[in-house]
């Protein structure tokens, strides 16, 4: 499905245009706007990527609803001056990169260890991917997974090794599995910690062994944790790979990443880090600095500095986020055919297992936008259960969001049962064209099929 113009595209662009992992081409609520016939300037004003309708609540794409601390908003306004606005700023003030190395990724700046600014946590899986990932290198990632881990590695000529997480692994990278995943042709393994969609974290262990491994094998660990900020399980520890770094256990094989959009409600910044040996950031710097230029604007800057130094601004959010998952995981308990395969210990993502009600995860997804609750189902963020997933954001600072999700889950389930939505779904998978498209119309197909008998 490429038209005659599309040919003049790049082979890279061309591999997004049909990925099932390309925007646009796996379901949203987005998808649900238009089968339920709403209206994309009600629910979504100005295109933004979250669901700002009034009466409606969004626990679709990752942003922080609870926002900004106030701290972060004041630096911000009061950096926003002349000087600061007419010259290129640095890619990150020195006290910034500092605080990031310290606060974060748990290593002092120095010979061994440097910070960049980037473009958001985005901007870091992007620059990490270009600057080391050749044709035909393959990854090792996650099923389920963040969306973008996927076709951004595919369009730099890399092949995905997918891990499946499940129960026996415990929703987390298993070191055995990494190792056994491995080839002559790997070259990276992305250790995203906590792990979107699960919220799960990393044992030491498990990160040490997984260094290990790629220190024999001579490969990069990309250390994604930018939803490290808020600790869901007051039991549960994530440790930053950068922070195990000893002369007995290097890291300077370790790319980390982070960002401001998780833990301080700050998307809008596009502000984010990416550190590692120096010798290896510099490689990034160069390439970052052929395709968006180095600089990193100061008001994002100063009021990432206020931000990550507010601690109360932390500890009120993390109590909201707690509560919001204890009554998350009380409706999940009293809705049948439903289960959140396991409880997360960091973030506010997590995943729901739909697959006992007999409907799919697409369908109960425009289900829960008839009744305002605005959701991403499971096939964006992989192959596994792709019809069965549908992962939840549970930063919203109203409790009405939860109770709302409380009222919609039982209807939206009851609705897709009906068959409402089916054929709305398997057109959307029909017009995508995907394989993966095909797993879900496929689990449609004898519902529609009876439903026309029927009629
Ligand atoms: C694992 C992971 N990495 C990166 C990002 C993008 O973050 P940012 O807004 O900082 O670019 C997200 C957003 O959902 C994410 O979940």
């Amino acid at each position: 499905m490429i038209t005659p113009l599309q040919q003049r595209l790049s082979q890279r662009a061309k591999a997004l245009l049909n990925h099932p992992q390309g925007m646009g081409n796996y379901f949203t609520f987005k998808a649900a706007i238009d089968i339920l016939g709403l209206s994309w300037d009600k629910l979504v004003p100005g295109g933004v990527y979250n669901i700002t309708g009034p009466g409606y609540y969004d626990m679709g794409y990752m942003a922080n609803h609870i926002g900004p601390p106030k701290s972060a908003l004041d630096a911000f306004i009061a950096a926003s001056r002349h000087e600061n606005l007419v010259v290129y700023p640095p890619d990150c003030m020195p006290e910034l990169k500092h605080l990031v190395a310290d606060h974060k990724f748990g290593r002092k700046l120095g010979a061994d260890f440097e910070v960049m600014g980037v473009e958001g946590a985005q901007g870091g899986i992007g620059y990490t991917y270009l600057s080391f990932l050749d044709q035909g290198d393959e990854v090792i990632v996650t099923d389920p997974g963040y969306f973008h881990f996927v076709p951004a590695a595919e369009i730099c000529g890399a092949r995905i090794v997918a891990i499946e997480l499940n129960e026996a692994n415990g929703y987390r990278l298993s070191p055995k599995e990494v190792e056994a995943a491995i080839t002559p042709k790997t070259k990276m393994i992305v250790v995203c910690d906590p792990i979107n969609p699960f919220g799960t974290v990393q044992t030491k262990e498990e990160l040490l062994a997984i260094a290990e491994i790629a220190r024999k094998h001579d490969l990069i660990v990309f250390n994604n944790i930018t939803h490290n900020t808020h600790r869901t399980n007051p039991k549960a520890v994530q440790i930053p790979m950068a922070s195990l770094h000893t002369p007995a256990t290097p890291m300077d094989h370790v790319i980390s990443v982070s960002g401001m959009s998780k833990g301080y409600g700050m998307p809008a910044l596009r502000v984010g880090f990416m550190a590692g040996h120096p010798d290896l950031i510099r490689g990034a710097f160069l390439t970052k600095m052929e395709i968006t230029k180095i600089h990193i604007n100061y008001p994002g800057q100063y009021a990432a500095l206020a931000a990550m130094q507010d601690k109360e601004y932390v500890k009120r959010s993390t109590e909201t986020i707690r509560r919001n998952l204890a009554h998350l995981e009380e409706t999940i308990a009293s809705t049948p055919g439903v289960t959140m395969p396991i409880s997360p210990d960091y973030g506010f993502c997590t995943m729901i297992d739909v697959s006992g009600t007999g409907v799919t995860a697409q369908e109960i997804t425009v289900g829960l936008l008839n009744h305002k609750v605005a959701v991403i189902p499971g096939d964006g963020l992989g192959q596994v259960k792709c019809a069965d997933y549908i992962r939840l954001n549970y930063s919203h600072p109203d409790i009405a969001c939860f109770e709302q999700f409380r009222k919609a889950l039982p209807k939206a389930i009851s609705e897709a049962k009906e068959g409402r939505y089916a054929a709305a779904v398997d057109a959307f998978f029909a017009k995508a064209g995907t394989e993966r498209g095909r797993i879900i119309r496929n689990r449609i197909a004898p519902r529609l099929k009876k439903m026309a008998e029927k009629v």
